[in-house]
């Protein structure tokens, strides 16, 4: 369910910045091309945005591209010398955020590799052998607890690991709901809650994207580290 003041606010919100055309072409472009109308809200990739620059981030990986929306808000962040590698299954998705990236003149920066997450991880650790300084998880929900344990290996102290889609209008909270999106949901949540190198905070969020939440672990310390 959304309501409409939910709506209203994310709309006001967004009505607060100056346009952004790159964002907003890249979105009719996506339209345009037939992909879901799913990407974060204006005022969550905002947040992703200022997220990336407190943490200084020159590394960025992110796991479901889309039409490379998000991507484009965290890769804005980065030096010039910095790094953004988003991961699609899709291809007809992956073409769409190549194009959105480079009229957003962030090629030099951005770079989508096409196939299934957990198929193009291991190169892609290798090529980052000093790990990611942010992750944003937004892919198969399902496999949601396959890319914490890989977001881990590709960490270091300090990394900031961000999963969406966490609340899923409540659904993660219902014991009896064993939808297999929820349940690698609510797997997530326990490994990211229990992980005692780690600190994290789940935040629900209302917006145009309906009920639903992100989740924010900071890797305070990386297996095989001494204790602090
Ligand atoms: N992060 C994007 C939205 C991503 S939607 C944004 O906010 O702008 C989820 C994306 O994950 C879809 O494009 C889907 O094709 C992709 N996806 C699904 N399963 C995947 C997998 N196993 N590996 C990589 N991408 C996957
Ligand atoms: C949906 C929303 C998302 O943010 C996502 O990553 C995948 C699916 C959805 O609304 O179906
Ligand atoms: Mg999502």
């Amino acid at each position: 369910m959304i309501h409409d003041e939910w709506v209203a606010v994310d709309n006001y919100l967004a009505s607060l910045y100056p346009d952004d055309t790159a964002l907003e072409t890249g979105l009719k472009r996506a339209a345009e091309a037939g992909l879901p109308d799913i990407q974060i809200s204006p005022a969550q990739g905002q947040f992703l945005h200022v997220l990336a620059r407190s943490l200084n981030a020159s590394s960025i990986l992110e796991i479901g591209t889309l039409g490379g929306y998000s991507a484009i808000c965290m890769a804005r962040a980065l030096p010039t010398a910095g790094r953004l590698v988003t991961l699609e299954s899709d291809p007809a998705h992956a073409a769409v955020a190549r194009d959105n990236i480079a009229a957003a003149g962030l090629d030099d920066r951005a770079t989508v590799v096409v196939g299934p997450a957990l198929d193009t991880l291991p190169a892609v650790a290798s090529q980052f052998p000093g790990g990611f300084d942010l992750i944003f998880i937004d892919a198969d929900k399902e496999a949601y607890p396959a890319y914490w344990d890989w977001s881990l290996r590709v960490a270091h102290p300090g990394t900031m690991i961000v999963a969406d889609n966490v609340i899923r209008d409540g659904r993660v909270a219902d014991p009896d709901d064993d939808d297999p999106q929820v349940v690698g949901v609510r797997q997530y949540l326990a490994l990211a809650t229990s992980d005692a190198g780690v600190v994290t905070a789940v935040v629900p969020t209302v917006g145009v994207k309906g009920y639903d939440g992100l989740s924010y672990s900071l890797v305070v310390r990386t297996h095989g580290e001494p204790g602090v």
